[in-house]
């Protein structure tokens, strides 16, 4: 079974862009209510994977997988989601700091086509920072869809396009959300490991392995 991750900081550390109510919600029942449905569906095939990467690329474009693959797939973007923010973290450098002024132009012309797109995504999604090789792109999914299934493409940074992400703090003004969320919380260090294992160097980053189903129990419990 695959077990909620710890946030990599409190649940304070994001605001005032994302509130510690909205990330007691978002993280306690929302990516526990995907995770839930994960592990109960594998179960009930009496399926034990090796990876949560393994469940999505599995369950993708299989109709008949199509609850499994929204489950498993929102579970590894809120915990990819997690990762990639971190408050008051360093500015992009590097190999990827050349690539987006390469690509972009600078890092606030990539700003500007991060909040257009994510702001003019239709409906819930995920808006990306991504490699495709040593390129630098900016794209969006719908829903649970991930990277995982795109292949080519290594996430650099993900933010989080459905409404349980910014309505507590920002209404209906997701542009706003995006504005806020990139100036303050992209991970620029996971960002610059995650261009550099796209191009060969170094290990991209993996959701947390599954847990045997006794320890998972023990984890509810002493949460
Ligand atoms: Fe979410």
């Amino acid at each position: 079974m695959f077990a909620l991750p710890d946030l990599p900081y409190d649940h304070a550390a994001l605001e005032p862009v994302i509130s510690r109510a909205t990330m007691h919600l978002h993280h306690e029942k929302h990516h526990q209510t995907y995770l839930d449905t994960v592990n109960r569906l594998l179960s009930e095939a009496a399926r034990s994977p090796a990876s949560l990467e393994d469940v999505v690329r599995e369950a993708a474009g299989d109709t008949a997988s199509k609850i499994l693959f929204n489950n498993a797939a929102q579970a590894w973007n809120h915990s990819f989601f997690w990762a990639a923010m971190s408050p008051r973290g360093p500015a992009p450098s590097g190999a990827l700091a050349a690539a987006i002024d390469r690509d972009f132009g600078s890092l606030t012309s990539l700003k500007a086509r991060f909040v257009d797109d994510g702001a003019a995504h239709f409906g819930s999604g995920w808006i990306w920072l991504a490699a495709e090789g040593g390129a630098v792109k900016v794209m969006s999914t719908h829903d649970g869809d991930d990277l995982l299934t795109h292949s080519g493409l290594t996430p650099l940074l993900a933010c989080d396009l459905w409404e349980h992400a910014y309505y507590l703090d920002h209404k209906n003004d997701r542009k706003a959300y995006l504005s806020a969320w990139f100036d303050a919380l992209p991970n620029w260090t996971l960002a610059r490991q995650q261009y550099d294992a796209a191009q060969g160097e170094g290990e991209a980053w993996l959701h947390p392995a599954p847990i045997a189903q006794n320890q998972g129990t023990a984890a509810r419990t002493a949460r």
